[in-house]
């Protein structure tokens, strides 16, 4: 085969497109269970965005960009996520003065030029959360709450929520000195990477990778963060508000997250089963991100899960998502002639809201009928020469296994009265 989909990119063939529907479904559903609200952004940005958000040290911004120049010299990227996109929207549109708390809910894809491997693509597909305006700690609750809800009715058996809080700027100004004085004896053991992180963003050696980076960063297995006392009550009520909401959590410390805009509460869902690729959704709160894109100060907060990954931990057949009901009408017809006759029909029904389908290429009676089978149609209605001459039409339901004839002129209207009675 000579013409391939690009290394990290996938088609989703019809196959698979149920198990997408369905969980674009549930998402949708939950998503209007807890009031957020559906918004679509643009796959094309300013580079300038992410670097002035994700950050201009982190990986994302410094090495798996899609980026390119238009023809007036704009540097132009392809979204590698999307809550930078939500922000430059909100403010965009001035939904601060608008609407001020605004919480948002997303689908679509990503794009970061990444090595490709199990779990990582260089286009994915992200469905998330944004609540923008609010600083209380019962909206990072809020959505963990709806993130666990959405995995566990997409049927992903297991996962394990991993929480920590990186505190607000001045903790993190502490954090970052505590970290250099700990690993200021090991730096040559680092990787390259990290060491050049050690001098322009200290925090990113704590999602190097790399197993002997970890080894030596999260040694002492505890925190780097030693929050205020405002931001260790927020965390408190956090963890508060996710006992009561029953929710289970690791909140030993030895985890934080590598994109520079987090402030406070962060968490990562990892599931059981992916391999080195594990973390199935993952967000935090992002207190500065808004003042620091133009608008002022603003608490928010919300997560991004990954659909491939997602379906790759959910056993198939666990939910709806795989299995492909029967469903329409095949129009069979037994000779050439009486094509024009099927096309007729076929598009009646389809203007009733029923799905039709029917062969143009002349295949005998038998081929059409494999066809219908093949379709997974509910029904298949032949029309022959001699019905036609009786204005009468055969109908076999392919799931009951029965046949009866029916008047031409009822059966439009059998058809949908049958189709509505399977809804
Ligand atoms: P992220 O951790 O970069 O966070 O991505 C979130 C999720 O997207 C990951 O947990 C993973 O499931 C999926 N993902 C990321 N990269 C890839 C890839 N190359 N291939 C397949 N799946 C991938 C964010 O994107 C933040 N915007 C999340 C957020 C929202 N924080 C606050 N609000």
């Amino acid at each position: 085969m000579e013409l391939q989909a690009l290394r990290g990119t996938s088609d989703i063939l019809p196959e698979d497109i149920p198990r997408w529907l369905s969980l674009e479904r549930t998402i949708r559903r939950l998503a209007r269970l807890y009031s957020y609200d559906e918004i679509r952004t643009p796959l094309l940005e300013e580079a300038s965005l992410f670097r002035r958000s994700v950050g201009e040290t982190t990986d994302i911004v410094q090495k798996e960009m899609f980026q390119f120049e238009d023809r007036s010299n704009q540097l132009i990227v392809l979204r590698p996520e999307g809550t930078a996109s939500i922000v430059r929207a909100y403010l965009e549109h001035h939904l601060d003065k608008r609407i001020g708390f605004a919480k948002f809910f997303y689908c679509g894809a990503m794009f970061r030029a990444e090595r490709p491997q199990a779990g990582r693509f260089r286009q994915f597909h992200q469905f998330g959360v944004e609540a923008i305006g609010s600083h209380s700690p019962w909206i990072d609750v809020e959505a963990i709450t709806l993130c666990q809800a959405m995995l566990s009715a997409c049927g992903l058996p297991q996962s394990r929520l991993w929480l920590s809080s990186m505190g607000c700027k001045p903790d993190q100004l502490r954090a970052s000195q505590k970290l250099r004085e700990r690993l200021s004896l090991h730096r040559s053991s680092l990787c390259s990477d990290c060491q050049s992180r050690f001098d322009k963003n200290i925090f990113r050696v704590l999602d190097c990778k790399k197993e002997s980076c970890r080894a030596i960063v999260w040694k002492e297995k505890t925190s780097p963060f030693i929050l205020c006392a405002e931001c260790q009550a927020h965390y408190d009520q956090v963890r508060q508000g996710l006992h009561s909401a029953g929710i289970s959590f690791d909140d030993t410390g030895i985890f934080a997250r590598g994109l520079d805009y987090y402030t406070r509460t962060v968490f990562e869902f990892r599931a059981k089963g992916l391999g080195a690729q594990d973390a199935v959704a993952a967000g935090g709160r992002y207190n500065h991100l808004v003042e620091e894109l133009g608008g002022p100060s603003t608490g928010a907060v919300g997560f991004a899960a990954g659909i491939e990954r997602l379906l790759m931990a959910i056993p198939k057949g666990t939910s709806d998502s795989s299995t492909v009901s029967r469903h329409g009408i095949y129009v069979a017809v037994t000779q050439p002639t009486l094509i024009a006759e099927g096309f007729r029909l076929s598009q009646q029904l389809r203007e009733k809201g029923i799905a039709a389908n029917m062969d143009y290429d002349s295949k005998s009676l038998k081929a059409q009928l494999r066809e219908a089978d093949k379709v997974q149609a509910q029904y298949v209605a032949i029309l022959g020469e001699a019905e036609l001459a009786q204005q009468s039409i055969t109908v076999k339901d392919l799931g009951q296994g029965t046949q009866r004839t029916i008047p031409l002129d009822q059966f439009i209207q059998e058809m949908s009265h049958a189709a509505n009675h399977e809804q």
